[in-house]
């Protein structure tokens, strides 16, 4: 494995940590993970942060949203990344629905997801509609990440993936919803898919870390699900993603490659069998 000198010097990584990498103009590096497998690369790989997405929704259940994941879907998930993970911190995603109606069950949500899963902090999609939520589960010392810009757990409302805040009144609402997720007592805070000068404005207002996903380059760091870098579905090809692999065709090839040797007598081979 190829050593990186560019990977954080942190044994292990803390919300604190993350708040002195800001300070110290150290780019963040947060990918998804839903599995032990995948999540132990990352570890190892020395990510900062792993999201246990509800983007696991679409990615690892099929589903066209991220609306029908449940919690204990999600706990699932966060169980067996947490089993995989030494040094990177872990967030999980409320799912829909677990934290918007009232701030006693946001809070009995985020409870379950710390006990059942030992993971460190919880991410919740909104601004000032779910502010008494966030501030409940902080009140209780649960690290608390906010996610303002597109959020797809609102997909219905919106009726599109498209770019949000391009107009001005939706640009000023959410600098002011960031502004308070900060007082709030958020740890960090991620921007998806806003014009890169929004999000900039945003990261140099804010003290804590802004993490961006489609939203440039002058935040904190950057978050991406790891399905889609990894290059494993060829149907996601928005204009901010960068593919670092194309897993779909090496595990096409490969799938290929064992049939045809099954079918052809050629595996297992004299060496391969007792
Ligand atoms: O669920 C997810 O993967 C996310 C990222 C897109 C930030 O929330």
């Amino acid at each position: 494995m190829a050593e990186s000198s560019k990977i954080s010097k942190h044994k292990v990584i803390t919300t604190n940590v993350l708040r002195e990498m800001k300070m110290n103009k150290e780019k963040i590096a947060m990918l998804t993970a839903y599995d032990y497998s995948l999540a132990k690369i990352l570890d190892t790989a020395g990510i900062d942060v792993i999201l246990v997405g509800d983007s696991a929704s679409n990615v690892m259940a099929g589903h066209p949203t991220t609306l029908p994941i449940t919690l204990d879907q999600m706990i699932y998930h966060a169980q067996s990344v947490q089993r995989a993970v030494n040094r990177s911190l872990i967030v999980v995603d409320l799912p829909f629905g677990t934290y918007q109606g009232d701030s006693r069950s946001a809070l009995q949500s985020a409870i379950r997801i710390m006990k059942e899963t030992l993971c460190s902090a919880v991410k919740l999609e909104g601004g000032s509609e779910i502010i008494e939520s966030i501030e409940r589960i902080i009140s209780a010392g649960i690290p608390v990440m906010g996610h303002l810009g597109l959020t797809p757990q609102s997909i219905h409302k919106f009726g599109t993936y498209s770019v949000r805040a391009r107009k001005e009144e939706e640009a000023r609402k959410l600098i002011e919803d960031a502004q308070l997720l900060e007082q709030a007592g958020c740890f960090g805070l991620v921007l998806e898919k806003i014009p890169a000068e929004l999000a900039q404005r945003v990261a140099e207002t804010l003290s804590i870390p802004v993490i961006g996903i489609g939203a440039g380059n002058g935040v904190d760091g950057q978050v991406l699900v790891l399905h889609d870098m990894l290059g494993l579905n060829n149907d996601f090809s928005p204009r901010f993603l960068r593919r670092y692999n194309n897993l779909y065709g090496e595990i096409l090839d490969s799938v290929e490659a064992y049939i045809d040797d099954v079918k052809t007598l050629n595996f297992p081979n004299e060496k391969e069998q007792y």
